[in-house]
């Protein structure tokens, strides 16, 4: 069987319910299940007898060295993770905790099961790290795409977390051998994305003739991949990626954010027109600090070695995306009762209009 971390969250979510789908090896689910992990959003995989769930974090060491013990997973694939870059520059401590200790948690508790293998089985193990292009920092207008040996320059509480579990990650695999790998990916989105993030975000408010709240100048770039695409590279990365290596995931999509606020605007007016124009709720708000101005991911090692590109267009996902949310009003509406609304009320309610 294989393990998943934060499997009830957006990508894992779509990782576990794609996996049911298209393989027969049982898997184990571990989330903490909080802000972010909706068990809602596994809901198609209740009662497969595949899957299997513990309501566990990755910060209790025991837990997670039991959990590798009892049930002797051949692999990992580790989502779970703090993964807002506002709540790190508003809260960053459990960033640390859980990104970083946690992650140190399941490669020792992998560890500690890997040396009681027999040599071919401890030679197969994989720990699949997914991890996120923001370690590398930002690119400057005619800077090339971040490559695998672009240097770590993590610029966020959120990506120096990330870079700090990457690098213990490597270590695990350079001191002990234990075949781990990385995937570094870009911005992803689709279905069953929290609210938070800027696509959801910007669907829920428009829906509900709200401010769209553009941080600075909006020409921000990021390459959107799209969540099935990611899990696909996943799956190829589990099953033919090398140990030790680190594979760059990138959608081919890039655009800047404001591209992104007009796209959906212009598909709602298609799909459910207001009075005015959805790009009037558009609206310039004070800057991030620290605001990454430009990703872009070269993905020549996984196209050469493993074959893979991504399918989805930008144009086809974003349309799917935003039906997607059009048809499940209950799921939005349960993800964002309560501490979403307090969230919302920090964030933007002090962000002046610019
Ligand atoms: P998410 O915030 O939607 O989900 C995170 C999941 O992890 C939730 O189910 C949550 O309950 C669980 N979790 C959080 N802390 C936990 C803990 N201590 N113990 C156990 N479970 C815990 O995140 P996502 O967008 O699905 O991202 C998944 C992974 O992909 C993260 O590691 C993130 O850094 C990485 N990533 C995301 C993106 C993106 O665009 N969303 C891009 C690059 C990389
Ligand atoms: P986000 O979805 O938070 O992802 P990341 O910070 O990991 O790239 O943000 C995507 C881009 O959109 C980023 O440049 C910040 C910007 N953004 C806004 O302009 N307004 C918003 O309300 C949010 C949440 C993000």
């Amino acid at each position: 069987m294989i393990f998943v971390t934060g499997g009830c969250g957006f990508i894992g979510s779509c990782f576990v319910l794609d996996w049911l789908r298209d393989q027969q090896e049982p898997l184990l689910n571990i989330d903490a299940l909080t802000y972010a992990g909706h068990p809602g959003n596994l809901e198609a995989a209740a009662g497969n007898p595949n899957y299997h769930f513990v309501h566990g974090d990755i910060r209790d060491k025991s837990l997670m060295r039991d959990l590798f013990q009892q049930w002797k997973p051949r692999a990992i694939v580790h989502f779970a993770a703090e993964s807002h870059v506002d709540r790190s520059i508003a809260a960053p401590s459990a960033f640390v905790d859980t990104n970083v200790t946690g992650t140190v948690n399941l490669l020792q508790a992998a560890q500690e099961l890997v040396q009681t293998l027999p040599p071919e089985e401890a030679h197969a193990f994989r720990f699949l790290n997914v991890s996120t292009d923001e370690v590398f920092g930002s690119l400057e207008p005619t800077d090339a795409a971040f490559s695998e040996a672009h240097r770590y320059q993590p610029n966020s509480p959120y990506s120096a977390s990330k870079a700090s579990a990457d690098h213990f990650v490597r270590a695990w695999w350079h001191t002990y051998q234990l075949p781990t790998i990385t995937t570094n990916c870009s911005n992803n989105y689709g279905p069953r994305q929290f609210p938070e993030k800027l696509i959801p975000l910007v669907i829920h408010n428009a829906l509900r003739g709200q401010p769209l709240p553009v941080y600075g100048d909006g020409m921000q770039v990021r390459d959107w991949l799209h969540v099935s695409d990611h899990c696909s590279a996943l799956r190829a990365v589990l099953a033919q990626g090398r140990p030790g290596e680190t594979y760059n995931i990138g959608g081919r999509s890039v655009m800047t954010n404001l591209d992104v606020v007009r796209g959906i605007c212009a598909m709602l007016d298609e799909l459910r027109p207001r009075a005015t124009p959805h790009a009037g709720l558009i609206t310039h708000v004070t800057d991030r600090r620290g605001h990454d101005r430009r990703y872009a991911i070269d993905d020549s090692r996984l196209a050469a070695e493993l074959g893979w590109q991504p399918k989805m267009r930008f144009a086809d996902g974003i349309r799917q995306t935003v039906q997607w949310y059009l048809d499940n009003s209950a799921w939005v509406e349960s993800v964002t009762s309560g501490s979403y609304r307090q969230w919302v009320e920090q964030q933007y309610h002090s962000r002046a209009a610019r």
